[in-house]
């Protein structure tokens, strides 16, 4: 069985340990926000956080993961209030919204990085693909997000989840707690 941490809780997968992240997370885990787009490694919408990086989950096993930490879009915050996602509302980025919880997952990784990055460095992380062509409002809601996050500009609170964390994380059979062995 493979163990890790998904979203601060440690689970055991009994699931192939040579199954990609993504469809542990989807499938097994009932966390559909982390999106499958592409399957090769090209397109991001499948992005979600392992230990601070901004991975795509469709190209790593839980196998390679084993006891480290996944946050998916979920887990960024209990409210939606991450400076990311108040700016990403602030800013009406989505159109479709398909690639966007992978697009928030990688600017939530680089404004870590740093709070203030010029357009290069947001071009060079930012390598995510959007079908509807968001980028320039994608752009606009990162440098809103990193001045909420050095405390230059206020926004007013993103709208109130439709669902609950612990509605999107319920329990399913491929899915236990962690046991201490
Ligand atoms: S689904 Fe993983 S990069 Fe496209
Ligand atoms: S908002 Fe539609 S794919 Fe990006």
């Amino acid at each position: 069985m493979t163990k890790f941490t998904v979203n601060d809780r440690p689970i055991q997968y009994r699931m192939d340990p040579q199954t990609p992240l993504l469809w542990a997370l989807r499938d097994a885990s009932n966390l559909t926000g982390t999106k499958y787009g592409c399957g090769t490694g090209d397109c991001g919408a499948c992005t979600v956080d392992i230990d601070g990086k901004a991975i795509r989950s469709c190209q790593v096993t839980i196998a390679a993961i084993e006891g480290r930490f996944v946050t998916t879009i979920e887990g960024l915050s209990p409210d939606r209030s991450h400076p990311v996602q108040q700016a990403w509302a602030a800013q009406n980025v989505p159109q479709c919204g398909y690639c966007q919880s992978g697009m928030i997952m990688t600017a939530a990784v680089l404004l870590r990085r740093t709070s203030n990055p010029t357009d290069e460095q947001i071009d060079a992380a930012m390598t995510n693909i959007c079908r509807c062509g968001t980028y320039p409002r994608i752009r606009e809601a990162i440098k809103q997000a990193g001045r909420i996050m050095r405390g230059e500009e206020r926004v007013a609170a993103a709208p109130a989840p439709g669902i609950a964390p612990a509605d999107a994380a319920r329990h399913v059979p491929g899915l236990t707690p962690a046991t201490k062995d």
